[in-house]
């Protein structure tokens, strides 16, 4: 499977820098501490129970801010997060050793994943769409056959003004020589992107966001029937995860991020468009 849905280029990318890593592992730590996963995603006060051999597998877990968050706020659980970027993983171990959890990382591709365990919750943040095929990409979630998935992924409608931007920018720097270029669009980025962070975490950010070799962009309407038969979508960040009483309704309004998307980037507030959804085994 690996050979066709995993992208060479993006692994490389990601070695020479791997995304959300910091210049140590203090303000690693630090910015860890601040995050309550509860609230960045509350679907997940519905999931995590307070039972024992509760396991969660991260896949594409980067330098591990999720797997290692999750891991620090609840003892009951099992996390395992994987990642084909063996520099990813060495700096999320780094982290769950400074904070002696019991996180378990893996260097793998996500899709030769295979697990004997009985999976509580499968997450995905930001991975799929770097993928070959976002969508053989939920499949392979979705034959993990986990009780929860969660997956984030770019929004068609969320991303395009950020996107436009961006290609806008790299039009107007085109010939500038490399480094000069990226030196012109980091500033640029900055510009957008006020969060307070240290400068590698800020620079694995930019690239990301501007100089990534691979991405796409999805929507929930093209999603949702990958999940139909076997799972149930009951919550989105497209309603800000308000209760779904009709899923045809929530896809109605999607494009509408658009719209939200355009406002925040002539207000010059950083919003790269993403989109979260939960679902449940049926
Ligand atoms: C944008 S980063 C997101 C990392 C992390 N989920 C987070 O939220 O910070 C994308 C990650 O997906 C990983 N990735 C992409 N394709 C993969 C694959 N086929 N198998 C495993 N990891 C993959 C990359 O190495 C990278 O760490």
């Amino acid at each position: 499977m690996s050979k066709f849905y995993l992208n060479k280029s993006v692994l490389e990318f990601y070695k020479k820098m791997p995304f959300n890593i910091y210049s140590n592992s203090y303000t690693a730590i630090k910015s860890l501490k601040t995050n309550d996963p509860l609230s960045l995603y509350p679907p997940l006060k519905k999931i995590i129970k307070n039972k024992k051999n509760f396991n969660i597998i991260d896949l594409g877990c980067g330098a591990g801010w999720f797997a290692n968050l999750l891991s620090y706020k609840f003892k009951n659980i099992n996390v395992t997060g994987v990642d084909f970027n063996p520099r990813a993983i060495e700096f999320a171990k780094n982290i769950k050793n400074k904070l002696n959890l019991k996180t378990n990382f893996v260097i793998e591709d996500l899709f030769e994943v295979r697990s004997n365990d009985k999976l509580d919750l499968v997450s995905s943040l930001g991975v799929l769409h770097h993928t070959n095929d976002c969508h053989k990409g939920i499949e392979k979630i979705i034959d993990l056959s986990p009780n929860y998935i969660c997956i984030g992924l770019y929004h068609k409608y969320g991303r395009k003004p950020f996107l436009s931007h961006v290609k806008k920018l790299k039009s107007k720097f085109k010939k500038l020589k490399k480094d000069d270029f990226e030196d012109r669009m980091y500033a640029e980025y900055k510009k957008l992107d006020a969060r307070n962070s240290d400068e590698l975490n800020k620079m694995s950010w930019f690239r990301d966001q501007m100089l990534h070799p691979k991405e796409t962009q999805h929507t929930l309407a093209e999603i949702a029937p990958i999940f139909k038969n076997k799972y149930k979508i009951f919550s989105t960040s497209i309603n800000r995860f308000k209760k779904i009483n009709d899923l045809e309704r929530v896809i109605e309004s999607e494009k509408k991020w658009y719209d939200y998307a355009l406002e925040k980037l002539e207000k010059k507030i950083y919003f790269p468009g993403f989109f979260i959804i939960f679902a449940v085994k049926k």
